[in-house]
């Protein structure tokens, strides 16, 4: 896991979480764009475009979206998978995740209306898992007396954003 070089000096965890919820919504954007790409060529019957845009959405999984789970999946899940009301809540992100790459490695294998309807799938199962992490999972470590969001996500871009 490559670790980013800025150093976001976030200072509390409210800072944190702000951080983390800005770099979510961008990451949303940006793969419900690609998504989006898919479906408008598949829609407009432009076969070598529509692989071109799937080629792009699984590019960005990769770089992107694979390693943020991964980054997530150390300290941060970590922390709050030892705790007792947390272990559950992280074994279900953990489910999240797996899904979502699964989801991946069926589009690196799909063309035409079904890349379209699995770079969809993605972009959707990404919002409901980030909601769940912005709304529940980080909230909590937030609010833990013995958890530091700010902690388990510094020097982590893949988490925070550049
Ligand atoms: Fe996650
Ligand atoms: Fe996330």
């Amino acid at each position: 896991m490559a670790h980013g070089h800025a150093d976001h000096e976030l200072h509390s965890d409210d800072e944190a979480l702000a951080a983390i919820e800005h770099h979510h919504a961008h990451m949303l954007e940006r793969v419900t764009a690609l998504a989006e790409a898919i479906v408008a060529a598949v829609e407009a019957g432009d076969v070598g475009t529509a692989h071109d845009e799937k080629a792009n959405l699984v590019e960005w999984c990769e770089n992107d979206l694979i390693p943020h789970a991964v980054a997530e999946e150390g300290p941060l899940y970590g922390g709050a998978g030892r705790t007792d009301k947390g272990h559950l809540l992280v074994e279900g992100m953990l489910q999240d995740h797996q899904a979502i790459i699964g989801l991946v490695e069926e589009l690196r294998a799909a063309e035409g209306a079904r890349a379209a309807a699995l770079g969809f799938a993605i972009a959707r199962a990404f919002q409901l898992h980030l909601r769940k992490e912005n709304g529940l999972l980080f909230p909590y470590i937030a609010a833990h007396p013995d958890l530091s969001l700010a902690e388990s996500v510094r020097g982590l871009e893949e988490i925070v954003g550049s």
